[in-house]
């Protein structure tokens, strides 16, 4: 039974994460701040500045932080990613990560019941993209109270102008996200301006040192008003001697719980009265409060299973559900995959679970939406999803409780995710489209093409008149109907007729058209459609052009090969008679140039190959290379 420990006296405990990027002193500022206060070991400090000077090293507070962890001197106690002090009032828990991946583990694994954050940013270098990411996963977390520092004020001449810019461009990037930080606080953690101390330096800063800063936060008795929540961690029978105790053993999340109060277990709605506090070796005790790690009896044997929870009976009940509604981060090496399934762990339950739908990604340096319908979230990116729990569970969501909505994904026995519960969705399969609803705002090329299934494309046909480019561009229309894929020819039928009516053949007008024929394919490529065009642009510096206004990606160069003896051969239209004859002008290979490709993506020779083999290979090249 000694899992169950009585730990009232930590009550008044006040977890604080340090976040920031990696040379912006958050080592420097906990150093200095155990030092300020009086928390070191009398002559440590002067044994470390001592141990520099013999090795010609520049003092700095991380090398203190690190003889304190070596030794684990009394007051203060230091472990690989956590310090203990305390102040007359609280007893904190300073929580500090070397690297970023580290920082996240922590904070959504060991800390996530954090209950205030410390961000520090460096006033020289200013707001990095590692300053935004941990204020947005901070907001993600849930993380109500947050202190900005800005750090090494001495190194910008204490410069209210400085601390106002970085203040403003934080605050402003901070808008799109939930977190509303208490205070920013200019310092130098080196110098000990506003860490315990008040700065001589920066008179005009009114505000509250950090440490002013920290006794204001409030610690876990917050959740005091809160409704009572206890995850069941473990269920202990008793059976020796005629002791048929059962107890029900876990640590209070939130509210408090006397004796004769009527619970109830959420999933299985069990209900049954409080009958004993047990504590082992300690005075009996008629009530527990948030924070206790402990154990209870009720009034009946109910059948309960690790990962229910207790709630009191009249209280908000928490939701129960297999489809949540997700805003989650990914940290995992491989990315996280629609359909797939991983290990999701939320209180004290441990489930499998599947990526139902992916609804949206965001890059947590800029907060920007970067796709719709993706089907994989990649390391470093927040998304909103769906998850499928693998059956029922019961779990609040994060906007009632901050702590209890948070969760970890698990891969491979790694943490490879973490994040909120947005919202429990009922009758999922009836709100399966429900997130196309939701949206509002401009529709995505991906949206697009997640819509169509296939991507935007080009094919640029070249080639001399009766080549047999609209030809082949026909029959390749009807294959890709044929197979579900949507593309749209544009060629002298649809385009010289109508939008180009008013254009000859003189190279400058046939330049004007394939001009105009680009920017109308650029549009097409936009809409998601497999463009096919099919111009005799002559010129290579056409084709460039062309290629320039439609955007390489998705750019095709197709050279309909045939020479011009073959083209005149065939006169399909009659024209190169009347071209030989002097009746038409400007007629290409005759009286107007014609330039070969040089490097063309895909030549199809119609010399060699009938007009079904150049479509297959058309069509071999499109899966080859793009998502059709
Ligand atoms: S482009 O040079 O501007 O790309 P485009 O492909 O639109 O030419 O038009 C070529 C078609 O127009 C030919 O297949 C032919 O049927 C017809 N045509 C009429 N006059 C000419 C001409 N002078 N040169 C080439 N093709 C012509």
């Amino acid at each position: 039974m000694d899992k169950i420990m009585d730990t009232s006296s930590l009550q008044q405990d006040m977890r604080v994460v340090f976040a920031g990027h990696v040379d912006h002193g958050k080592s420097t500022v906990i150093g200095r701040l155990l030092m300020d206060y009086g928390s070191l070991p009398e002559g440590k400090l002067e044994q470390i500045r001592e141990k520099c000077r013999k090795t010609a090293r520049p003092f700095e507070y991380a090398f203190l932080l690190d003889a304190l962890k070596e030794e684990q001197s009394q007051g203060i106690t230091i472990d690989s990613a956590r310090c203990f002090f305390k102040t007359k009032n609280k007893n904190y828990i300073l929580i500090d990560a070397p690297g970023h991946t580290e920082f996240i583990k922590n904070m959504v694994s060991g800390a996530s019941r954090a209950d205030a954050a410390v961000l520090v940013i460096d006033a020289v270098e200013g707001v990095r993209d590692n300053s935004k990411r941990h204020g947005v996963y901070l907001s993600l977390l849930g993380i109500e109270q947050v202190c900005i520092l800005i750090n090494k004020m001495d190194l910008v001449g204490y410069k209210k102008e400085r601390f106002d810019e970085i203040t403003e461009e934080y605050i402003e990037f901070l808008q799109g996200t939930s977190l509303k930080p208490q205070s920013f606080i200019p310092i130098s953690g080196f110098y000990g301006d506003n860490i315990v101390n008040y700065s001589e330096h920066m008179e005009w800063y009114d505000g509250k040192t950090l440490l002013e800063t920290l006794e204001t936060l409030k610690g876990e008795e917050k959740t005091l008003e809160k409704p009572f929540r206890m995850p069941i961690q473990d269920i202990y029978k008793f059976t020796k001697d005629g002791d048929q105790r059962r107890i029900i053993a876990g640590t209070v999340d939130s509210g408090t719980l006397n004796i004769g109060d009527q619970l109830i277990f959420y999933p299985s709605e069990k209900k049954s009265r409080l009958k004993s506090i047990e504590c082992f070796g300690k005075e009996k005790i008629n009530q527990v409060t948030v924070g206790y790690a402990t154990g209870f009896t009720l009034e009946e044997q109910l059948f309960l299973q690790r990962g229910e929870i207790a709630i009191k009976l009249g209280e908000q009940p928490p939701f129960v559900g297999r489809h949540i509604k997700t805003r989650l981060f990914w940290l995992g090496k491989q990315s996280l995959m629609e359909g797939k399934k991983y290990l999701f762990k939320i209180g004290t339950t441990k489930i499998d679970v599947k990526v139902e739908k992916i609804l949206s990604i965001m890059d947590a340096s800029n907060i920007e939406i970067l796709a719709k319908n993706e089907n994989k979230v990649e390391r470093h990116e927040i998304a909103e999803c769906i998850l499928t729990l693998d059956k029922e569970i019961a779990f609040d969501t994060a906007d009632l409780f901050p702590s209890a909505g948070r969760f970890v994904i698990v891969e491979n026995y790694n943490i490879s995710g973490g994040g909120i519960i947005l919202e429990n969705i009922k009758n999922y399969s009836e709100t399966l489209e429900m997130p196309l609803f939701t949206q509002s705002g401009k529709v995505s090329y991906e949206e697009r093409c997640g819509q169509l299934g296939q991507q935007g494309i080009v094919l640029w046909f070249t080639g001399l008149s009766g080549a047999g480019k609209s030809t082949i561009a026909i029959e390749l229309e009807r294959q890709l109907m044929n197979q579900g894929k949507l593309s749209f020819r544009l060629d002298g039928d649809n385009i010289r007729d109508g939008l180009n009516s008013d254009l000859g053949f003189s190279l400058i007008d046939r330049d004007e058209n394939i001009r105009r024929v680009s920017e109308t394919a650029k549009l097409f490529k936009e809409s998601g459609m497999i463009t096919l065009v099919s111009f005799i642009s002559p010129l290579r510096s056409m084709r460039e052009k062309a290629k320039n206004i439609i955007g390489e990606l998705g750019f095709v160069e197709v050279y309909v090969k045939a020479s011009f003896e073959t083209c005149l051969a065939r006169d399909t239209k009659g024209l190169y008679s009347k071209a030989m004859e002097g009746k038409i002008k400007n007629f290409t290979g005759v009286s107007s140039p014609y330039e070969e490709p040089d490097c063309p993506d895909l030549i199809l020779d119609t010399e060699k190959n009938d007009i079904r083999e150049c479509v297959e290979q058309v069509l071999f090249y499109l899966e080859k290379h793009f998502k059709i």
